[in-house]
């Protein structure tokens, strides 16, 4: 046996034991005639004592070790004199008696401890060593637990855990695919999986009823904190269900999940909000309710009333009030106008008015407007003395929004609003079946090409397409979007009709989704489904800004594993055994 007990469980009711510890030496330090090695594994770390006038050898020995050597020490269990009330093995040490060396390390590239020095590329190549920081070991042991709890759950109430292919062909979720060449099918490829879509669909067709996955998607998009291009998804279908029967189990499993792990309780039944008003409200589909600053639309109050030309020629006027920031000094406002007129967030301008605690009011385009329209303005907004309103127009209605989106947000940041230790989750319901795309100059799917159509706008598909709602959902929380889903079409002739207003030619739509539309003309239930990011659920429940700190091997912002070294050159023989070419 190599150890008897692990670095985290010795207690006092444990002195007087003889033990034999392994782990990583977490740092030495020599003070008198005593030598103090910390010993880490994963389950905690705990002191070991080497006392030069017992065994003088042994001591030296321990005086050689270094920083993540690996060593074997076995000794007996003692109460300490200087306890440390900061560890859970801080009453006790171990008097050693024998050291064996099971592994030499050179110096580590940067300090295995919480507050480590090493920056994000360097921990990024030595991720393995990354991974023995308890901060990032905890993140993986939480997504641990949450697949327990999730499997569980679901095994409960009857679903069964099916695998998909990795190796198929294009799935409709809107990114780019990866794709896999075929050696044994020269010039022809695997597309992989951008989510089990069409798969899961076909085992409702095959009369499965309830399926799940802990499934890897991939999907070859630009990346940020909450994008990987390689993930997970708490995939699952349902069969002979309606949309409030999908919602309440998956906000069931939500339920259980932030109980079990954060011991917090969501409401009894959440909230759902309709995507118009999610747009209306926040600007954004995936609104943060743990504040508010709700926008409040001025087109009434403030366009054609005054002088000023940027509000009388514009399509939104929208404002949003700071609660108790009128003291924000002009320069903080001259920095807050300049932050929205970063690229990023690509306002013209910003338009403040401070509600000031004496009463009185002072705006930037004071002179544009008598002093009655401020009063309005106040009322409109439900502003108070001490209030900040924020104010953003432009010509284009739902950019502005978004723009005011990004401005709520970062004023909720500034004033520590958006806690991480809150949660506020909703629905989103009634997404547009379709978007335009720019890009495409057509109508594109919001969700994808399956998502079935609210009942109530079906005649409209034919008169008003983008007035079509779907009936689609996403799980919001906090701001995140953490998953979506929707009902699907199981009828062939609707489904015919989706992929026609979509752009697809009959003959495009069976070559790509062939497969499924004959499946579906063996008897398809109604069904519907939803996936969670399994990681962004992990990183919401650590509190996390980034999805990558709860992935063991994650991939850099230029989609590189720089630990691997991945993606890399094919060497010419593998190329020629594919019988690709590279473009020089
Ligand atoms: P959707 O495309 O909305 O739906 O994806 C579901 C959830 O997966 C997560 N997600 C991601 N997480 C990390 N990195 C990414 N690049 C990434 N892309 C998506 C999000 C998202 O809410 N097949 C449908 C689901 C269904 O209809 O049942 C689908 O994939 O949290």
């Amino acid at each position: 046996m190599y150890r008897t007990k692990t670095n985290g469980e010795l207690r006092l009711a444990n002195v007087g034991e003889t033990v034999t510890l392994a782990g990583w030496v977490q740092r030495t330090r020599k003070m008198g005639g005593m030598t103090f090695v910390d010993l880490r594994d994963r389950y905690g770390i705990t002191q070991i004592v080497f006392n030069n006038e017992v065994d003088a050898d042994l001591c030296d020995q321990a005086n050689h070790v270094g920083r993540e050597w690996v060593l074997q020490i076995t000794g007996t269990v003692a109460e300490r004199e200087s306890k440390n009330a900061n560890m859970p093995t801080g009453d006790i040490e171990i008097i050693a008696s024998s050291l064996r060396v099971l592994s030499k390390s050179d110096t580590p590239p940067f300090t295995i401890e919480d507050n480590t020095d090493g920056g994000d590329d360097l921990r990024m190549k030595y991720r393995y060593l990354d991974l023995r920081r308890t901060a990032v070991r905890r993140n993986l042991e939480l997504r641990h637990q949450m697949a327990i709890l999730i499997r569980n759950f679901l095994d409960a109430r009857g679903f069964l855990e099916v695998e998909t292919p990795i190796l198929i062909g294009s799935t409709p979720e809107g990114a780019r695919d990866f794709v896999v060449p075929s050696r044994m099918n020269p010039g022809q490829f695997y597309a992989l999986p951008q989510s089990p879509q069409t798969l899961k669909q076909l085992l409702m067709v095959a009369g499965f009823d309830r399926y799940f996955q802990i499934a890897k998607c991939f999907r070859d998009e630009d990346l940020r904190a909450d994008r990987q291009p390689e993930f997970t998804q708490i995939d699952c279908e349902m069969s002979f269900v309606d949309q409030e029967d999908v919602l309440e189990i998956f906000e069931d499993l939500a339920r259980h999940l932030f109980k079990e792990i954060r011991g917090v309780e969501l409401p009894a039944k959440l909230r759902q909000m309709t995507w118009h008003e999610a747009m209306r409200l926040y600007g954004s589909d995936k609104p943060d309710l743990r504040f508010g600053m709700t926008f409040v639309e001025l087109m009434d109050v403030l366009k054609g009333t005054g002088s000023f030309p940027v509000f009388n020629e514009a399509a939104y006027i929208g404002g949003i009030c700071v609660p108790g920031c009128a003291d924000y000094s002009r320069k903080q406002l001259d920095q807050l106008t300049e932050w929205v007129k970063r690229p990023q967030i690509g306002a013209k301008g910003l338009v403040y008015v401070k509600f000031n605690s004496d009463g009185t009011v002072k705006s930037s385009i004071d002179k544009f407007y008598a002093p009655e329209v401020w009063q309005q303005v106040k009322a409109a907004m439900g502003a108070v003395d001490g209030d900040l309103v924020l104010i953003l127009s432009g010509d284009n209605a739902n950019k502005t929004r978004v723009q005011l989106c990004s401005l709520r947000l970062e004023m909720g940041e500034r004033l520590g609003l958006r806690d991480k230790n809150k949660f506020e989750c909703l629905w989103i319901v009634d997404f547009p079946l379709f978007e335009w795309s720019d890009e495409e100059q057509r109508l594109m799917a919001t969700h994808h090409p399956f998502t079935m159509p609210n009942p109530d706008d079906i005649p409209l598909l034919d008169t008003d397409p983008a007035r079509v709602r779907a009936m689609a959902y996403d799980f919001v929380c906090n701001g995140v979007e953490v998953g979506g889903g929707s009902l699907r079409i199981h009828d062939g002739e609707l489904q015919e009709k989706m992929f026609q207003i979509l752009g697809f030619t009959p003959e495009r739509a069976m070559a790509q989704f062939g497969f499924l539309i004959n499946a579906f003309k063996y008897g398809a239930p109604p069904h519907a489904g939803l996936a969670f990011g399994f990681d962004r659920f992990v990183s919401i429940m650590a509190g996390l800004d980034s999805i990558r700190d709860c992935i063991a091997f994650p991939k850099n912002n230029s989609g590189r594993d720089v630990m691997l070294d991945a993606p890399s050159e094919l060497d010419p023989a593998q190329l020629d055994e594919l019988k690709l070419d590279i473009k020089p």
